[in-house]
């Protein structure tokens, strides 16, 4: 490569994949291009979907003129949200003795979720040192960039069962039970795991809670879809409140997102959440001071716009039955699209079997097709999905999936 003309000491690194990939889709003039790269919520018209709950949050924020409040909030955050949060993840209804539980729990918001990914993984950085991180293999590409940056060393667990398309649980198990080392810290995804939608069942998530507790290690959960992955936001967070309510001596950090569950993709909603080991205000506080003093030296608060609306909706019965409907909306278009792409390939008697497509959980299949049929799919019929074979279900639609089915059927059959 030609020598380049700056004082830095800069060489390219490889675009993200997942928003390459996009803005490739975009540009793309054909007229029957499908996009199941980036995961994000489309109508059956392959539209993007305000949800209606914020909507309405939205007229009734104007009215009150809160949603134009450009004020700066706390380095924490807007801290009525930081508790509406909490107690999404956490399940507490405002019921006498929740106090206690709740002193565990430091908060602070965050630019969604990547960013409250960000922020754990350099706040342990600095105060915990980990000598290692634990990664599913595969997982969100953006989870090795994070810790890349954060300056720990990544060790990946195995997590996918190619032959079966399966989650391999006893791999997982046997490798962290062997390798990993006390103080490392175990990346977890609460619910529709990224890329796989191969989530552990709950017996599974009891045998990883023993072991990280054991074992000494720390669980870090990353939670992108609650309640958008089974409709059910109980459902969603059951692993994060197992390892709560049952490991109290074990400390935990929670990534919270809100970008799937309430569409505020542009918007950054999120809050990192980092549970101590005793109910002490004193702790959770130091904690919550230097999760700040890292925010204030990066972006000093998160923006309100977003946690504004999620606030709305929360502290409201009706806005929050609402938002409950849009979930199931949500969940059960994607489950729809599932069975309908499966339903197609059997009718196609594509080779192979297709059983995992209507298994897996959440936003995405991990389809189990080659680099080589992912390119074939995007060269000859302006399919876009990424080419460890991940696609967003979501990007499926009445209209184009016999259209996807039979470009799958022919690469499968014409490009091994
Ligand atoms: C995805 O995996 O496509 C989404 O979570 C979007 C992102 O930030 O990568």
């Amino acid at each position: 490569m030609s020598k380049i003309d700056t004082r830095l000491n800069v060489s390219p690194v490889p675009p993200d994949e997942i928003f390459a990939l996009n803005g490739a889709y975009a540009v793309d003039p054909h007229p029957q291009k499908v996009s199941l790269g980036v995961g994000v919520y489309r109508t059956d018209d392959g539209k993007p979907w305000p949800l209606p709950t914020v909507q309405k949050a939205e007229k009734e924020l104007v009215v009150d003129d809160d949603l134009f409040r450009h004020e700066y909030t706390a380095i924490e955050g807007d801290v009525p949200f930081l508790g509406i949060a909490r107690d999404l993840m956490f399940g507490f209804e405002g019921k006498q003795g929740e106090n206690e539980a709740k002193a565990r729990i430091g908060s602070v918001q965050t630019v969604a979720g990547t960013g409250a990914n960000h922020l754990g993984a350099l706040f342990l950085a600095h105060h915990m040192k980990p000598p290692t991180v634990w990664l599913s293999n595969p997982s969100w590409a953006n989870h090795q960039t994070i810790w890349e940056l954060a300056g720990v060393p990544r060790k990946t667990y195995p997590y996918y069962h190619a032959a079966t398309r399966s989650f391999d649980f006893e791999g997982m198990m046997s490798s962290l039970e062997s390798e990993a080392q006390e103080g490392d810290v175990v990346l977890l995804h609460a619910c529709a795991h990224n890329p796989t939608g191969l989530d552990p069942n709950k017996e599974q998530w009891v045998a990883i809670a023993d072991l990280c507790e054991r074992k000494k290690l720390f669980p870090f959960f990353d939670s992108a879809y609650q309640g958008f992955a089974s409709g059910s936001v109980e459902e969603d967070a059951w692993a994060v409140r197992y390892f709560f309510n049952n490991k109290p001596d074990m400390e935990m950090c929670v990534a919270q997102s809100f970008s799937k569950n309430f569409g505020l993709y542009g918007q950054r909603v999120g809050a990192f959440h980092y549970c101590t080991n005793r109910a002490s205000t004193t702790i959770r506080d130091i904690v919550v001071n230097n999760l700040c003093h890292l925010i204030r030296g990066e972006f000093s608060m998160g923006p309100r716009v977003g946690c504004s609306i999620v606030k709305k909706v929360l502290t409201s019965e009706e806005l929050t039955a609402d938002w409950h409907q849009d979930l199931q909306v949500m969940s059960s278009r994607i489950k729809a699209m599932r069975k309908a792409l499966y339903s197609e390939l059997v009718r196609l008697q594509t080779p192979g079997t297709w059983e995992h497509i209507i298994q897996q959980n959440g936003m995405f299949s991990y389809t189990g097709l080659s680099p080589k049929q992912v390119y074939a799919l995007k060269d000859k019929y302006h399919i876009y999905l990424l080419k460890s074979g991940r696609a967003s279900i979501s990007g499926l639609s009445q209209k184009n999936v016999a259209y996807v089915a039979q470009a799958i059927d022919d690469v499968i059959r014409n490009e091994n």
